[in-house]
């Protein structure tokens, strides 16, 4: 068998052209299996790995099979003879007996064509299948991804592959991201795609298409006890605790309504928005179950006139849309790095000074992780000289931990600053659920859409000393007595 093959390739490479094609042909075929093999039992795990094995490699050995009828053709000219005179010359008898047609040259032919077929089938469905991969998407493209690729690791979703979440069912979606893909790698390679990369993504797989096959409404029910914890400006950096009893049920008969239900079956949400953001939001409807149907516009839009005022249905993206690229508010990260003890809260000030460190603005990632440096190091050298010998492992563990999270967090290349991704859970400066749930929304007999702070959750601590402070009983002189009595109640009595 070998010999046969030897033999064949032998009467194939006619000139120099033929040989290269067949050497080529040989060589991909052998380090393909080879690469293969590695990556199946996990040997790599690398984007640029995979486009040399599912790209380049294919080509090549494209390249090699044409360059054989290439050579032969040239050498057919050369000679000036007959196919059927030439391949008497190149084979040996027992290929080129009786006609071409049904003779072993013509078989053997026929077989090699159909394992080229074979290979290169296999290697197309290998290359499909590793564009899907979340390393093809988050590495290939390293410096434009790589933001999402960071967060997207940190994040619940970090085994959910890109597509799963970016790319819809079906052959349709799949061309379409296809197509989309060489247009982005077309503006990658001349420089010119948009930094940031804008949201929202207009063509993001539908939520409920994506995030239902995961989860769904008809499981969220109750509630969700949250405490945040955040740290005082002082030099002592005191922990305050904020403790939230989120009501996320889907709502139903003899339950309260909760986050979700603007996406139980039930019922619809819609709205329409001045902005490409969706951040700005000029109508919005309810339509429940029974038929009610309540309608809230925004006052203080009413005489602007709509930009994107496409109708919208509700869906999960509109509250979570930082499922996945979680994009950190820097004192978050700093009480969450004091809180894990890799910042020391016995050093003095150092809630206020690392705030202070990692959300200065500097030029680029590497000035950020010098600066840090010598923001931290020449605070403690400065005020306190005694401590920064003493502790000076801690110190440079600060330092540390606040370069890492500022890589992680802040893109120079791609502009993204502290903020550039907000998320909509939440009501941070004034966006996320007040884009609705607000003062300026009402609906036509002048009432407002729902808006008291206990309707979307318990408050059960609110920068105090406790966790749980208001399921305490109030002491009987302090000013807050009032308010606290209400929050107490308000959690016992609501319906879980
Ligand atoms: C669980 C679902 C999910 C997964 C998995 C996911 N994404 Fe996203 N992605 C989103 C959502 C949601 C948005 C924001 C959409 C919006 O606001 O319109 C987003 C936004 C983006 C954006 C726009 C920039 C931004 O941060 O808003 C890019 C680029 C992106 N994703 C790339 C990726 C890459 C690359 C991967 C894999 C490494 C990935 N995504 C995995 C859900 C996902
Ligand atoms: C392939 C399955 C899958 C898909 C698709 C998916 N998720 Fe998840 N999601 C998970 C898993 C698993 C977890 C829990 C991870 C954990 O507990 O660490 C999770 C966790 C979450 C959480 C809770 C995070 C937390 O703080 O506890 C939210 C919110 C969430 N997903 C929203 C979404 C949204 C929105 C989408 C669609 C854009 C989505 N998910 C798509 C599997 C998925
Ligand atoms: C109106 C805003 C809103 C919409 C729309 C919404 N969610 Fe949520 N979701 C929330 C809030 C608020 C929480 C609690 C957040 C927290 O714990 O910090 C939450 C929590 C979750 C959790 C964690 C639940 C748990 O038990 O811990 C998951 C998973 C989730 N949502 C998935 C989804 C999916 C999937 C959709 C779309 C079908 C969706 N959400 C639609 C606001 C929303
Ligand atoms: C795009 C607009 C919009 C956003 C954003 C939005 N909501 Fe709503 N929400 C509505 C509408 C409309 C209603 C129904 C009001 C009505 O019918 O009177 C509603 C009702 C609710 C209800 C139920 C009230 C009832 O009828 O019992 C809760 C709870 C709620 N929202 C919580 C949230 C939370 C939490 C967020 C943010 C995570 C949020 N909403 C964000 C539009 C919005
Ligand atoms: C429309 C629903 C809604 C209303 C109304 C609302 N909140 Fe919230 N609130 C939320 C959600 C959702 C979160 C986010 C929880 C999370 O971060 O997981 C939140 C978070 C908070 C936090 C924690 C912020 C942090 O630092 O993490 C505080 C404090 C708070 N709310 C207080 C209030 C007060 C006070 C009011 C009344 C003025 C109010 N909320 C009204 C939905 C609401």
């Amino acid at each position: 068998m070998f010999q046969k093959y030897i033999n064949f390739i032998r009467g194939v490479s006619v000139n120099r052209a033929g040989r290269v094609g067949v050497i080529l042909t040989t060589t991909i075929f052998i380090t393909f299996i080879n690469f293969e093999f590695a990556q199946t039992i996990g040997l790599v795990r690398n984007a640029y790995f995979g486009l040399i094995t599912y790209l380049a490699f294919p080509m090549l050995f494209i390249v090699g099979l044409i360059l054989i009828p290439i050579g032969w053709q040239k050498y057919k000219k050369q000679s000036g003879k007959s196919t059927s005179e030439l391949l008497n010359q190149r084979f040996t008898d027992d290929y080129t007996q009786s006609k071409f047609i049904g003779s072993r040259l013509f078989r053997t032919i026929i077989y090699f064509t159909l394992i080229n077929v074979v290979i290169l089938g296999i290697a197309g469905l290998r290359m499909l299948h590793f564009m899907d991969s979340a390393e093809f998407c988050g590495t290939a493209c390293h410096t434009v991804m790589n933001p999402e690729w960071v967060t997207y690791q940190r994040s619940p979703h970090a085994r959910v592959k890109c597509v799963e979440c970016h790319v819809g069912q079906g052959v349709d979606a799949l061309i379409a991201s296809k197509i989309n893909g060489v247009r982005q790698m077309y503006l990658a390679a001349l420089n010119i795609y948009n930094r940031p990369i804008p949201t929202p993504v207009h063509t993001l797989r539908p939520a409920r298409e994506t995030c239902e096959h995961c989860h769904w409404p008809e499981k969220f029910y109750g509630q969700r006890l949250v405490t945040r914890v955040k740290y005082t400006m002082d030099s002592l950096s005191t922990p305050t605790f904020t403790t939230l009893n989120i009501k996320i049920d889907a709502g139903g008969p003899g339950k309260e309504n909760g986050a979700h239900w603007h996406v139980n079956p039930e019922n619809k949400v819609v709205y329409t928005s001045v902005d490409d953001k969706r951040l700005e939001i000029s109508l919005v409807k309810s339509i429940r179950s029974d038929g009610t149907v309540n309608e809230y516009h925004n006052e203080r839009l009413a005489t602007a006139d709509g930009g994107d005022e496409e109708e919208r249905i509700m869906d999960c993206v509109d509250c979570h849309n930082r499922a996945t690229h979680i994009y950190k508010e820097a004192e978050d990260i700093v009480d969450e790095l004091i809180r894990s003890t890799d910042i020391d809260r016995e050093l003095p000030f150092v809630k206020r000074e690392a705030l202070a460190a990692i959300s200065k603005s500097y030029n680029s990632n590497e000035s950020a992780n010098e600066e840090i440096a010598n923001h931290i190091q020449n605070y403690y050298n400065r005020h306190f000289r005694h401590i920064s010998i003493e502790k000076s492992e801690e110190i440079n563990k600060v330092v540390e931990v606040l370069q890492d999270a500022y890589a992680a967090y802040r893109h120079h290349h791609m502009r993204i600053e502290w903020g550039t991704y907000s998320s909509h859970i939440g009501h941070k400066r004034d966006s996320g659920c007040f884009r609705c749930h607000n003062t300026n929304m009402k609906s036509e007999k002048g009432e407002s859409i729902r808006h008291d702070c206990t309707m979307c959750h318990s408050i059960l601590a609110m920068d105090s000393a406790e966790p749980y402070q208001f399921l305490k009983e109030a002491e009987k002189n302090a000013p807050d007595r009032k308010m606290h009595e209400y929050l107490n109640n308000e959690f016992f009595e609501s319906t879980f």
